[in-house]
């Protein structure tokens, strides 16, 4: 069988991708799995160490580092030029990168810098990824913008109040971007996973596995996993998903749509 991996159907070939926080995790994969189906990327992150690593490792003929603080508009217009200078064009962009304050489940724990900060790298940034994106791709009338959601986008009670509202927010902003960019040609997404284990939640596994342990999804046999994600996200930006704009592709097995106080079918065919 034919796996998406397989470098035998390129997807996108001769296509230019910029993914914010792709130094590690969700979008490392994604950089190498594009690499893999024929693309050229830009890695923008503030680890740079680790950001030329990682492009070192996948070939320096195909992916390129560009230190970029999300949150800083001179390093995001900077980076963007950086990429045209040296690729001529724009097609995808990835608004990837993201923090996650620690869990403090009563709001009256929560601070306002610690909040502002969240919102700023995980909002803002997707703004300035997002603006900066579109200038490059409105000249071409074509482009791909696909933003870094969460569950915690859709549903409350899952994590932080900070981080909730942030991908709260970004939904908003992908529909938003969406409607006004579509005449353009440009399609405006979001993809949502649910949780996986990545360098940033490390210490929320280990600090609380019984939490985790059970909150995946209520798809048995399967576990989400940062590839699942690159795949999603390698789906959206090819041509197969030619038609999809505005859309918060949720990945998470069925998790949003279940209310598990209900449980009509947990509680009919039980399994543990
Ligand atoms: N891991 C999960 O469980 C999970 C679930 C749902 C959604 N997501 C989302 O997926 C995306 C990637 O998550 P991950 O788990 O791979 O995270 P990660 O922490 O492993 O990687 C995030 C990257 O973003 C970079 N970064 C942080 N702040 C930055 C800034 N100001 N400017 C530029 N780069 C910055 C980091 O250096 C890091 O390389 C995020 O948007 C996250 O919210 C993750």
């Amino acid at each position: 069988m034919v796996k998406v991996h397989d470098p035998v159907f390129p997807r996108l070939a001769m296509r230019v991708a910029f993914i914010t926080g792709g130094a590690q995790g969700i979008g490392e994969k994604t950089a190498r799995l594009f690499v893999k189906h024929g693309a050229k990327v830009v890695i923008a992150d503030i680890q740079d160490d680790l950001g030329q690593s990682v492009c070192k490792d996948i070939g320096l003929d195909t992916a390129t580092f560009v230190h970029c603080d999300v949150t800083v508009e001179s390093d995001v217009e900077n980076a963007i030029n950086m990429t045209l200078a040296k690729y001529g064009k724009l097609d995808i962009m990835i608004n990837n990168a993201a923090i996650v304050d620690d869990l403090k489940p009563n709001i009256l724990d929560n601070d306002l810098a610690t909040f502002e900060r969240v919102m700023k790298v995980n909002v803002t940034g997707v703004f300035l990824g997002t603006k900066h994106a579109a200038r490059a791709m409105i000249p071409a009338r074509s482009g791909n913008i696909i933003t870094m959601g969460s569950v915690s986008g859709s549903i409350g009670g899952i994590i932080s109040h900070s981080y909730s509202s942030s991908k709260h927010a970004i939904v908003g902003l992908t529909k938003n971007t969406a409607a006004e960019l579509g005449q353009y040609g440009i399609r405006v997404n979001c993809l949502s996973p649910h949780f996986i284990p990545t360098p940033s939640t490390a210490n929320m596994i280990n600090d609380h596995p019984e939490k985790y342990s059970k909150v995946y999804s209520n798809l048995k046999g399967v576990s989400l996993n940062q590839d699942d994600v690159a795949d999603a996200a390698l789906f959206l930006a090819s041509d197969e998903a030619r038609y999809m704009s505005g859309h918060n592709l949720v990945l998470d097995g069925g998790f949003t749509v279940i209310n598990p106080a209900f449980g009509l079918f947990a509680r009919a065919f039980p399994l543990e």
